[in-house]
């Protein structure tokens, strides 16, 4: 959670200081005004990169030298984030530099909501596994140790299959890769119940219409049902070598919850693929707090387009329900927000509080 915010140079917030609320920050102001900008700086600051320009150069202001997003974190430690073309970018936590941009999100839980969220469906599998990932990243340390030397072992699985080495120094890699690919997998589904869980509570208040639902989940472990991944590994190693890649694994797992037995993509409307993408990330948030007493903080873009008035309301009582702090970006909207909340307009890259 964060206490105080400071960007600078940053697109066309120029110099730029607020104090979050510690529930629902909603930020109001036209086309063009740095609303967007506001959650881009927060990402950065959370995650080390910006979520729409691959390079940092194009998030740096127009004819400046260097950006800085300044933060204090809830328990008090300055975080701060510094970009400029000569020295690159520059992470300090607590006042001491950090090397790993994973120790930094470890610290700060983000979630981000982009406008166009409800193409969740549309999207490939890696989309899918991040979301559920992210979860396990920040609730079971396991899943990072297991996840880590999976991904080392495929590297080398990989280069051999490219090199065309011989078999048995291709398959030297399968028992560890098959040791932490079925870890991963028995963590994945344990984490889907729990999401599910409460996945199914949030969403029915979020989309009152499927309340009385029922819902299944779907877990493609990335190789054959009922065989063990070794034994996949084993089968499938001339195939491998012809595509000079790893087919199988855990990296090839995808997941869905069915809806009354349907796939929610070929019936949700947009609005309702929306509120869905919305309940995940909510009910995400919820098992980070009662797993790891950690507040994630959501950052929701655009929360008008695809929903009505009436929805917006019910995903604003939601998140006021949450152990979330909440940044919320909207050309207009008329809101009353409870306890613990505030509302700011940002104009050409400035902002000011409402009510005061
Ligand atoms: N590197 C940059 N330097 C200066 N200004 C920039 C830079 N990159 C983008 N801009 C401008 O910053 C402004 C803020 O953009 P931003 O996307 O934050 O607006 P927004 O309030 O989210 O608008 P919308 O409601 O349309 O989503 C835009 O006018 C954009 O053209
Ligand atoms: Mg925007």
């Amino acid at each position: 959670m964060l206490s105080q915010l400071r960007i600078t140079a940053l697109r066309n917030l120029t110099d730029l200081s607020f104090e979050p609320a510690s529930g629902i920050n909603l930020i109001l102001g036209a086309n063009g005004s740095g609303k967007t900008s506001i959650l881009e700086a927060i990402h950065m600051l959370a995650m080390g990169k910006s979520f729409r320009s691959r390079t940092m150069k194009s998030v740096l202001q127009f004819g400046q030298p260097q950006l800085q997003v300044i933060a204090k974190t809830v328990k008090n430690r300055p975080v701060g984030l510094q970009y400029s073309t000569g020295d690159g970018l520059q992470i300090r936590l607590n006042s001491a530099p950090l090397k790993r941009i994973s120790d930094l999100a470890s610290q700060l839980p983000l979630q981000f909501i982009p406008a166009n969220c409800h193409q969740f469906f549309e999207q490939g599998p890696r989309y899918r596994r991040q979301l559920l990932d992210w979860g396990l990243f920040h609730v079971e340390p396991s899943f990072n140790l297991h996840w880590q030397s999976y991904r080392k072992v495929l590297k080398q699985r990989n280069s051999a299959l490219r090199q065309h080495k011989k078999i048995q120094e291709i398959q030297l890699w399968d028992t560890h890769l098959a040791e932490h690919g079925e870890a991963i997998t028995a963590l994945r589904k344990k984490q889907l119940a729990c999401l599910l869980a409460e996945f199914k509570l949030i969403f029915s208040r979020l989309c009152p219409t499927y309340k009385d639902a029922e819902y299944e989940i779907k877990y493609r472990s990335g190789w054959l049902k009922d065989e063990p991944l070794l034994a996949a590994l084993s089968k499938g190693i001339g195939r491998d070598q012809q595509l000079t890649y790893t087919r199988s694994g855990s990296h090839a797992a995808d997941w869905s919850f069915r809806i009354n037995d349907t796939n929610p993509a070929d019936v949700f409307s947009r609005g309702q693929q929306k509120l869905f993408y919305l309940a995940l990330c909510m009910a995400q948030a919820k098992i980070t707090e009662y797993r790891k007493h950690e507040n994630t903080i959501l950052l929701l873009d655009d929360i008008s387009s695809e929903l009505d008035s009436e929805h917006q309301s019910n995903v604003l009582r939601e998140l006021a329900e949450l152990p979330v702090q909440a940044f919320v970006t909207a050309t207009n909207l008329e809101y009353n927000l409870g306890l613990n909340s505030a509302m700011f307009h940002v104009e050409q890259g400035n902002i000011s509080k409402h009510g005061s």
